[in-house]
């Protein structure tokens, strides 16, 4: 997830649903992010991701928020990651789209969610509800100058 998206010293990286933190972390720890923010909707995940962040002595660069990511300011961030359903993917794209700054890199794993995001920016489907996606390899892109999401990927 964060090497396709090329995390280092200059990102504010932004996980959506974090979970027990551990992408979060990694991003500081393994990847030298200047700050990095998980948006995790369950009170024990954001507990246990606090007490995971202080004993990999990171706790000083990264926050955790016990907050339903629908209502997180994610403009801040230069990177952000989605280990998401693509239901929870296409929900999420409107929002994305509105509010992240051209040149912000978005990755997603899985589910179909890269596939979901284009098609939601794009108003068109990648599966029909009967179809089954089929998991996908992390795939990241970035926002272009338009804020519309680029094909390119780097
Ligand atoms: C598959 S886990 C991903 C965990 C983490 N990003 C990782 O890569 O290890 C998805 C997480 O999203 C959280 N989640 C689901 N809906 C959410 C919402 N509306 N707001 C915040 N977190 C949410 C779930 O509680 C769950 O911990």
């Amino acid at each position: 997830m964060l090497r396709p998206a090329r995390v280092g010293p200059a990102d504010t990286v932004y996980d959506l649903g974090s979970g027990d933190g551990r992408l979060v972390i990694a991003a500081v720890r393994d990847f030298g992010a200047r700050a990095a923010i998980g948006v995790e909707i369950d009170p024990a995940l954001v507990a246990r991701s606090r007490e995971y962040a202080r004993r990999a002595g990171v706790a000083d660069r990264v926050t955790f928020l016990q907050q339903d990511f629908f209502r997180a300011d994610v403009a801040p961030a230069s990177v952000v990651t989605l280990y998401l359903t693509r239901e929870m993917n296409i929900r999420l794209a409107p929002k994305l789209q509105a509010e992240l700054r051209p040149g912000t890199r978005e990755v997603s794993f899985d589910l179909g969610g890269a596939g979901a995001l284009r098609a939601a920016a794009s108003g068109r489907g990648t599966c029909g509800p009967r179809r089954r996606c089929r998991p996908r390899r992390a795939r990241a892109w970035r926002r272009g100058p338009s804020c519309r999401r680029t094909r390119r990927r780097w």
